[in-house]
């Protein structure tokens, strides 16, 4: 028997609780089975094993002696085909069932898959109405049409890819960091700064008042307390001992905007890099992360990320070969605003020096660099917030800000270096108003200050772009945006 398929995956009690409908001497007789997940018994080379499969029925096809089903469990995305005698076949064996099932895993005579379970037992451990389901058994149901069920999206062919597809990517994240020396750092959820400055903050206190918050003493933490917008400033601290240090959780933001690109809770991946001296040394790295990234996941979950390329975003993985392919463009604000000026196009806001670029812009100056990604540097000074370095260019006064523009998204990272010089520093929070708010800030600058710089790269966003996704909602399990938090 292949290796794959000795391994035991069940726990008794697990086993014992799925099987608590069916006869005693079914229990038994499954229980001797070794239990194989579906990704591991489509391997297996060494057939007439008795397995015991479970998972949920993805199609039934019954003929007059047998009935074909697919099962799927999650771990692939191909599912086993499972073939039993008629008279096998429970009452309640439908499309979207949950069953358990032990038989033989023989090679299969048909071309479209090596080997198929022949069942000798089929317990319906949960039924399904497969007419008040809300996916059909043949059904091309759209990414937007799954969206409407977030409890039951996983049970689609495509959902369930996606969440394979991102557990791998956070996994290719973690080690490529652990890859290059980075310490994770666990940054907290909540906290008390407001680290953009763009005061899309969601407040935290108690929901009940038995801590008897009033007038003189509001708040729960004794100062206003927010979910984290970005783990940057604690990062920073970390800088002061650790020259390369990383987080990767969830981030808030208050926005009041709808669009297929923005989320009020989304995961970011932060990096912090003592030492570095100009923003070549976060490109460099920015670069790496997406390229690794990415080539992990095509190594790993081919099967998955064709389902994207082929099917659900047609002719995607020629725009993915060419990312990986070409080095990424770099551009700074200044010539993108003038390319922006010199073009034909007809933009809704008027490209101009010292204004934000717009989602159009950003898509512009990706075609305009061959829909290769492109980092836009060195932004007006007044549009970053108090910690970017400033440049002291005249008179174009700009900040050592980098953001990295990719194709069908716009903005996938936004970074900069930092400014360590205390008394620069001390002038730019006095002028915001802010030097009572960050004196443990200005602190990190008195005390062994070093340059150093960091980014931080929205984790949906990189989802989106890898696999030609449109909305920003389907590439997270849960999505929680502005009137909207289902579940
Ligand atoms: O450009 P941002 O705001 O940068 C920061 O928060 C820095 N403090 C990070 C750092 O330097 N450590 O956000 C970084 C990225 C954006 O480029 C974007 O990809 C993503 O986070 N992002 C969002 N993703 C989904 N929904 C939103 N509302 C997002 N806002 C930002």
């Amino acid at each position: 028997m292949a290796a794959a398929v000795k391994a035991l995956l069940g726990s008794s009690l697990a086993t014992s609780r799925l099987c608590g409908c069916v006869n005693f001497s079914k229990r038994l007789y499954s229980r001797s089975a070794k239990r194989v997940r579906v990704h591991d018994a489509l391997k297996s080379t060494e057939t007439g094993s008795t397995i015991r499969i479970q998972g949920w029925v993805r199609s039934v096809r019954s003929q007059k002696h047998n009935v074909f089903l697919h099962v799927s469990d999650g771990s692939s995305l191909q599912p086993l085909q499972v073939v039993a005698s008629s008279d096998l076949n429970p009452r309640n064996l439908s499309f979207g069932c949950a069953v358990d099932i032990t038989g033989n895993l023989e090679k299969s005579p048909s071309k479209k898959q090596n080997v198929e379970l022949q069942a000798s037992h089929i317990d319906v451990v949960g039924e399904c109405n497969p007419v008040d389901f809300p996916f059909k058994i043949k059904g091309h149901h759209s990414l937007e049409y799954i969206r409407q069920f977030p409890h039951l999206r996983c049970r689609t062919n495509a959902f369930s890819a996606l969440l394979r597809i991102r557990s791998q990517a956070t996994d290719a994240i973690h080690s490529f960091f652990r890859d290059n020396n980075f310490v994770q750092i666990h940054t907290p959820v909540i906290t008390s700064n407001d680290c953009e400055g763009a005061g899309e903050l969601f407040q935290v206190e108690p929901a009940g008042n038995e801590w008897n918050l009033d007038e003189e003493n509001p708040h729960f933490f004794s100062v206003p307390a927010y979910l984290t917008v970005s783990g940057q400033l604690h990062l920073e601290a970390m800088s002061g001992a650790f020259p390369a240090v990383y987080t990767f959780g969830p981030t808030f933001r208050a926005e009041n905007s709808q669009t297929r690109r923005h989320l009020a809770e989304f995961y970011m991946v932060e990096a912090e890099i003592a030492f570095a001296e100009s923003l070549k040394d976060l490109m460099e790295v920015m670069e790496r992360l997406f390229k690794t990234t990415t080539d992990n996941l095509l190594s790993h979950c081919a099967e998955d990320m064709e389902l994207f390329h082929k099917y659900l975003s047609p002719g995607y993985m020629e725009q993915v070969n060419l990312m990986m392919k070409r080095n990424f463009n770099v551009i700074s604000y200044t010539e993108a605003i003038d390319v922006l000026n010199r073009s034909s196009e007809q933009f809704t806001f008027k490209p101009e020096w010292g204004c934000d670029l717009q989602t159009e812009h950003e898509k512009y100056i990706v075609q305009h660099c061959g829909n290769v990604p492109v980092f836009v540097t060195d932004y007006p000074y007044e549009l970053k917030p108090f910690y970017a370095r400033d440049n002291q260019d005249q008179p174009q006064h700009t900040a050592a800000a980098v953001d990295l523009l990719v194709p069908g998204v716009g903005e996938l990272c936004g970074g900069s270096l930092r400014e360590e010089r205390l008394e620069l520093l001390r002038t730019r929070l006095a002028q915001a108003g802010l030097d009572n708010t960050y004196t443990w800030y200005l602190q990190l600058r008195e005390f062994g200050s070093v340059p150093h710089g960091g980014f931080g790269m929205g984790f949906e966003r990189y989802l989106q772009c890898v696999l030609g996704i449109d909305n920003i909602k389907d590439t997270i399990p849960f999505a929680r945006f502005s009137r909207s938090c289902v579940l």
